[in-house]
């Protein structure tokens, strides 16, 4: 199999550094960024594709210089959530004769999926890979916050160490606590189980759907608690998102970011909140209100929060950085080995399927196949979000 390194030098001045794999692909393929792993590189090869990475230094690509990486032929690009996908970059894909485009994301918001409908693009996500390692970390959040790890972390490391206090960074115990989940999709649902399971809380949630699974379980589990001797746990289904502010210790986030749910979180909303509530961001950051966060943390120094998004990524609203009640992450929930490898391959193949003219993938919740790497993964897209729209054939069992 044929590697080559190339740096190329596009027509302006800027360089820009790609590195190519199977040169003579039939199909050119283009990854925004390098992602973790080889197995996705190996299965676009395999498969005719000439695969580009582009090594560019800055963080954030724009609209030109995807356009540049685009050039007059290619087949699909894999991209990430950093990215303004719209009009510009999908008329530019058309007209290189591309057919797909996949975030190496689930979220996909940067993503005009409109404009995509329109040039006949489709567009993939990467669900079902990142569900647990992105609840693992709203967990972690949840008890750094209750615990106040990175305050007493600074102190220790600070030298301001002078022996064991009864008043010590003092936090919340979550046990028998209410937790509290405002959409209980797969993260949302994964993150409940872990609190109410790990850690003995009830549940109280918010969803335009019902959560039977989710409920069940609770359910289930206390029933096990009780007759094991233990106080059992129990769920509420809230008819409002005010009922969960209102009720919970505390509270995460999982909505997907669209018109609905911008500025969720506001001032007032904050306000109903109880005073030592703590409030946990995975989702995206346009969910809160930040600038109003900020004063409420300001106002309130025994409400805590966990934030591993932002507004304005890359940057915090004046203000946050200096709060000793909040906790800050650089969007990492998805960082295990495992699942950002595993994005990788999704994204890949999303793209790959569309390139062979394969056939969607019948559940995009359950995309194990494509992720055993000691066996060939099935012949489909796993994830295209717009694949209805698109008209485009389902796989069958
Ligand atoms: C990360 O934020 C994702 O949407 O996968």
């Amino acid at each position: 199999e044929e590697l080559l390194r190339l740096s190329l030098f596009s027509t302006m001045a800027k360089p820009v550094s790609i590195e190519v794999y199977n040169p003579n692909g039939k199909y050119r393929v283009v990854s925004t960024k390098p992602m973790p792993g080889t197995r996705w590189i190996n299965l676009l090869v395999d498969q005719g594709c000439r695969v580009e990475i582009c090594h560019l230094k800055k963080t954030i690509l724009s609209v030109e210089d995807i356009i540049d990486l685009i050039g007059d032929k290619c087949d699909g690009v894999i991209g990430q959530l950093t990215e303004d996908w719209g009009e510009t970059l999908f008329s530019a894909l058309s007209k290189a004769g591309g057919k797909a485009f996949s975030n190496m994301a689930v979220g996909y918001n940067n993503v005009d999926v409109e404009a995509a409908n329109k040039y006949g693009i489709a567009v993939g996500n990467t669900p079902g890979v990142l569900t647990e390692t992105t609840a693992e970390l709203a967990a972690s959040l949840s008890l750094a916050a209750a615990r106040r790890i990175v305050e007493a972390d600074e102190f220790m490391r600070g030298g301001l160490y002078e022996g064991w206090l009864p008043h010590l960074f003092v936090g919340n115990l979550l046990k028998g606590q209410t937790v509290g989940v405002i959409g209980a999709g797969r993260i949302g649902s994964a993150y409940a189980r872990m609190m109410v399971e790990g850690f003995k809380m009830n549940l109280i949630y918010f969803d335009l759907y019902q959560s039977t699974r989710l409920e069940k379980f609770v359910t289930a589990y206390g029933q096990f608690l009780k007759a094991n001797g233990e106080q059992p746990v129990t769920w509420k289904r809230a008819s409002s998102m005010e009922e969960v502010l209102r009720e919970a210790d505390l509270i995460s986030l999982h909505p997907v970011l669209d018109k609905t749910t911008y500025h969720l979180v506001n001032k007032e909303r904050l306000a109903m909140m109880k005073k030592e509530a703590i409030l946990v961001n995975c989702s995206r950051g346009p969910v809160i209100d930040e600038a109003a966060l900020v004063e409420h943390l300001k106002e309130n120094p025994m409400f805590r929060v966990g934030l591993d998004v932002f507004e304005e990524e890359p940057f915090m609203k004046p203000g946050l950085a200096d709060t000793k009640n909040a906790i800050v992450v650089p969007h990492i929930a998805s960082a295990s080995k495992w699942t950002r490898e595993g994005m990788a391959t999704l994204a890949a193949l999303n793209v790959l399927g569309r390139v062979k003219g394969y056939p969607i993938w019948h559940d995009p919740n359950r995309v194990d196949p494509f992720l055993n790497e000691n066996a060939s993964p099935p012949n489909a897209s796993p994830s295209i979000v717009n694949s209805k729209a698109l008209g485009l054939p389902v796989s069958k069992l």
